[in-house]
């Protein structure tokens, strides 16, 4: 059982509240937790206690270093508890999260197994169909000469290529985009209008896609008498077997949500965080427009650096440790702040400067190195630079209108609406 209690009162990133204010007083705080050595904060007070307990609170990393050394130990650093601060039922949590709910060597035998959709070759066939789908979401909306960029732009891609990856038919995508806005914006007025049956709203979401993936895995499960590399991942999963056991639907299901929440919200907010900063530093937007493809690669990596998509992602202590200059005992909540560690000023020049042309660039956006790094990282970088480079070939002055309209979450670094306009 954790012993440690909350005894600062320094400025809290675990609480929504601290992401929806003014992007200075955000950054001014992050700056000043790194300067400090990691301290034990307040966690969200639960809204149904009787299923949730409001738990003790976690110690907030930001430091760079401390984020390498905490995400290469997962043998102390463990995921299996839980990914969020919240103590969710472990039943639950694995019903949503999958793999990344667990320790090696669970971890390991999923991950090698689902791997199996992330190959070159995979990525390959996967990226044709990102070019297809950004010309066709560029279609819609531009004669409109105007748009929410978050909704019209931005959602529409990355939504549709996981569909694609797991052989979801077209008919389906706005019932999974649905569903996926209420399980990670479930804290978010917008997206579930009664906070008190958040918990309840999450898990309908959570059996909406549970249920259609079934489905689709059971229909294919019958029509299929084998599986190559060239068909669809669900295809390629229900006939896949680890240590002589097939994946039960179930698996698939939860592998399903997995990808569904990891592979949108991440790349969606980078693409919107993208124009966000490319509006308010327009000489950089010049730079990358004269060379696409040459200054595509390390202007995403910026991106995805500054955006930070996934705030934090918690570990839970296996035994006592050391870490950022402090004892941490067994047992204890710790997050890792990647966002702060991507403005770490011991590690990036300039790390408020949104620089296109910025290499090295070590961020920790796609998470640090470590069993979990992040399975979808090349594929959602190809999306950013085929979404990018379709927008700024067809709408080159496009330019962000509004300021963004924060989403309410200390878990995803996320824009709900971001207006966009072009002549
Ligand atoms: C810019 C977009 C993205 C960002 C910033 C991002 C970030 C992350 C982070 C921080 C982690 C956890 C790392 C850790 O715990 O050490 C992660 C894991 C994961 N991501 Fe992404 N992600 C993005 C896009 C995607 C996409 C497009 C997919 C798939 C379609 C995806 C699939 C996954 C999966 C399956 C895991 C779990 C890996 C494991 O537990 O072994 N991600 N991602």
């Amino acid at each position: 059982m954790p012993t440690t209690e909350v005894t600062s009162d320094a400025p809290n990133p675990i609480l929504a509240e601290f992401w929806v204010r003014d992007a200075q007083a955000i950054e001014d705080d992050l700056a000043a937790l790194r300067s400090a050595p990691p301290v034990f904060l307040a966690e969200e007070e639960s809204q149904i206690p009787d299923i949730i307990p409001t738990g003790p609170g976690g110690w907030v990393i930001t430091r760079h270093a401390d984020i390498l050394e905490a995400s290469k130990n997962p043998q102390v650093f463990s995921s299996a508890e839980g990914i969020t601060m919240l103590d969710t039922p472990m039943e639950f949590a694995e019903f949503f999260s999958s793999m990344i709910v667990m320790d090696d060597p669970r971890h390991a035998r999923l991950r090698k197994l689902v791997s199996a959709g992330f190959t070159p070759r995979k990525l390959n066939q996967l990226i044709e169909g990102v070019q297809v789908q950004a010309a066709q979401i560029v279609d819609n909306v531009i004669d409109q000469g105007e748009c929410d960029f978050v909704v019209d732009l931005a959602a529409r891609l990355p939504l549709k290529i996981v569909c694609d990856l797991m052989g979801i038919p077209e008919s389906e995508i706005d019932t999974v985009f649905d569903h996926t806005n209420v399980i990670l914006g479930a804290g978010d007025p917008e997206y579930v209008a009664d906070v008190d049956d958040a918990m309840g709203a999450i898990l309908n979401a959570g059996l909406g896609l549970s249920g259609l993936m079934t489905e689709i895995a059971e229909k294919k499960d019958a029509d299929s008498t084998g599986a190559t590399e060239d068909d669809d991942l669900t295809t390629i999963l229900v006939n896949a077997e680890v240590d002589g056991e097939k994946l039960s639907y179930a698996d698939i299901a939860s592998f399903f949500i997995l990808l569904v929440v990891a592979g949108n919200e991440t790349t969606r907010n980078s693409m919107a965080w993208g124009l966000h900063h490319l509006t308010q530093n327009p000489e950089q937007k010049a730079i990358w427009q004269a060379d696409l493809d040459g200054v595509g690669p390390t202007a995403v990596e910026e991106i995805v650096r500054i955006a930070s998509p996934v705030t934090y992602m918690r570990r839970t202590t296996l035994e006592d440790t050391h870490l950022g200059g402090t004892d941490i005992p067994a047992g204890d909540k710790v997050a890792l702040f990647y966002i702060a560690a991507n403005r770490d000023e011991d590690v990036f020049e300039n790390p408020y400067a949104f620089d296109v042309k910025r290499n090295p660039n070590p961020h920790v956006g796609f998470g640090g190195p470590g069993p979990h790094f992040c399975l979808g990282a090349h594929l959602a970088r190809r999306q950013i630079q085929v979404m990018y480079s379709e927008i700024f070939n067809r709408m080159p002055n496009i330019r962000a209108t509004s300021e963004p309209d924060l989403l309410s979450s200390s878990f995803i670094h996320g824009i709900k609406h971001l207006t966009a306009r072009w002549d």
